[in-house]
């Protein structure tokens, strides 16, 4: 039985090695933090923190394993990164092979110290990729129970249906937010609801970019545009920015990259924001520089 994701997913890529470098009993107040407001999608990759960040949840996750039972684990793989911990690894490459992916996930969920994975998606588009491949992967980590559902990361709508011609195909996690408009042009949210696939914003509020470099004429208009209706709405410029991004009929779920708790409350408060059709128009048209044909 596949899992539901809640509405706002927790990215952990910036919890451990590659972020906020959190103790166990800090990973551990964070899941049980996410879980008060009711954020229980946890999103993760193998590489993370250069491979620890799975480890260090899961012995988080192991001082309180009652917690397993209300959350869902999302990882990925396909990725090899040049790191101390792989020392084989001489090159950054991609790996979608059969072996790879079911050695990949099996040291996910010895890492999670859990029994399953919810979904494992195949993190970027490998050019050696073939989907009969993947497939036997994906059949045989069903057949075991070690993962319920499965997606891709990072891939066209031709990448998505050739792998979809093969395996259903739960879920695209892409980069989706206001600074990263390709998806609504290029087909893939188009196919998303045609085929009934999640979309997932990864960097939802531009990784945080919006915020860092306020003089860029873009970013200048994005805000301003976001301040105007954060007023109306009593509400802030990010809240406005992902109620922008949940308006899509494709359902997109944002991953959230921040490890402030009261970030991750806010933007569950942005899933009430009901901006209207023109709203979204304006805030379109801030990030594009132009109003629509
Ligand atoms: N599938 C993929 O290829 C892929 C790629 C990248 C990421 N991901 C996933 O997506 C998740 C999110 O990615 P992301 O971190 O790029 O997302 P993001 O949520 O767009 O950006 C997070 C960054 O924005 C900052 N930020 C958020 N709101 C802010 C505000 N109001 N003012 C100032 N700074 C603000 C955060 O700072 P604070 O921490 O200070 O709040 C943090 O540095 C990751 O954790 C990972 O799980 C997936």
């Amino acid at each position: 039985m596949p899992s539901t994701f809640s509405p706002i997913i927790a990215g952990t890529m910036n919890w451990g090695q590659w972020g906020s470098r959190f103790s166990t009993q800090e990973y551990l107040m964070q899941i049980e933090l996410c879980l008060n407001e009711k954020v229980s999608t946890f999103d993760h990759a193998d590489i993370y923190g250069h491979y620890t960040t799975e480890e260090e949840f899961g012995k988080a996750l192991s001082l309180k394993p009652s917690l397993r039972q209300k959350i869902q684990l999302i990882s990925k793989c396909g990725i090899k990164m040049v790191t101390p911990n792989r020392p084989s690894h001489l090159i950054k490459s991609y790996d979608t092979s059969k072996q790879h992916i079911i050695r990949s996930a099996e040291r996910s969920l010895t890492n999670l110290q859990t029994d399953h994975i919810d979904l494992l998606l195949i993190h970027r588009p490998d050019p050696l990729m073939h989907p009969d491949e993947i497939a036997e992967a994906f059949l045989q980590l069903k057949e075991q129970g070690k993962v319920l559902d499965f997606g891709v990361s990072n891939f066209t709508v031709s990448q998505t249906a050739m792998m979809a011609s093969r395996y259903p195909i739960s879920v695209n996690q892409l980069e989706v937010s206001i600074l990263h408009l390709f998806p609504f042009l290029d087909g893939i949210l188009d196919q998303c609801i045609e085929k009934k696939i999640t979309p997932m914003a990864w960097s939802p509020l531009g990784g945080g970019k919006l915020f860092n470099n306020p003089e860029d004429e873009r970013k200048k208009r994005i805000l301003a545009a976001a301040q105007i209706l954060a007023e109306k709405y009593n509400a802030s410029p990010d809240q406005l920015l992902l109620s922008w991004l949940l308006f899509h009929p494709s359902g997109i779920l944002p991953v959230m990259g921040t490890t402030k708790i009261e970030r991750i409350k806010a933007a569950m408060a942005a899933l009430s924001i009901k901006i209207t059709r023109e709203e979204w128009f304006m805030l379109w048209r801030a990030s594009t520089g132009h109003e629509v044909a």
